[in-house]
């Protein structure tokens, strides 16, 4: 997957370590070949609630797999950053870089992320295998997604509490042609996580 040295690096004197185990060793061992569902949508749409279930329905089936979350990344590896559009850029980057080293290692990764701006998620599939990424766009209309605000956020930014609140004083930009377009209006998280599945099964990237 990952064999050829990426982009050059701001280090110097550093040299590129090639596997030494194959692809197909790591597969076998593994059970899978990994994946990345990269979930996209604004905030309340559901895209942690899916990823969570649709995680443990997998792991439920013997897959590995491993939820990356909006959220809780902020907490650690990106607990510098903010929501101006070029922190939102680098919190994407670097979480593509995680998604795809899971997905080199044949894990499914399932990511919730706004991750508002096509040319960061257009990023994040350019770094993986044709095939191993898939766009998920969770496509729940902003009326109900503030009107379960779950965590409150959609009230606060209409009182003007968050700037650059996507949806409301940020944009989101639409995928234009996702591998999923998951619309869970009316669904249950059940029904939602049962299309990833499928999805990921129907391209041959679980049994
Ligand atoms: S992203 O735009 O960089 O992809 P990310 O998914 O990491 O965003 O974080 C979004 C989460 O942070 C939301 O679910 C929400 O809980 C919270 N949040 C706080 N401030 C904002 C904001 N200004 N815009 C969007 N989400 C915000």
């Amino acid at each position: 997957m990952s064999s050829s040295a990426p982009v050059a690096p701001k280090s110097q004197n550093i040299v590129w370590h090639g596997e030494t185990v194959s692809r197909a060793q790591r597969e076998a061992a593994m059970g899978g070949k990994g994946a990345v569902v990269w979930l996209t949508g604004l905030s309340g749409s559901g895209k942690s609630s899916v990823a969570r279930r649709a995680e443990q329905l997998l792991l439920d089936q013997g897959v590995h797999a491993y939820v990356l979350d909006g959220d809780n990344v902020r907490f650690g590896l990106c607990r510098d950053l903010g929501f101006s559009p070029q922190d939102r850029a680098e919190n994407i980057r670097r979480v593509g870089e995680v998604a795809k080293l899971f997905a080199d290692a044949c894990v499914v990764v399932l990511t919730a992320f706004v991750s508002p701006y096509r040319a960061d998620r257009d990023a994040v599939r350019a770094l993986l295998p044709e095939g191993a990424f898939l766009e998920a766009w969770v496509d729940t209309p902003i009326e109900l997604c503030a009107a379960r605000d779950p965590k409150g956020l959609y009230e606060k930014a209409r009182q003007g509490l968050i700037a650059e609140f996507t949806g409301v004083s940020a944009p989101y930009e639409e995928p234009l042609r996702p591998e999923l377009r998951l619309q869970t209006a009316g669904q249950t998280v059940d029904e939602t996580a049962a299309e990833v599945i499928a999805a990921l099964r129907a391209r041959g990237l679980i049994r």
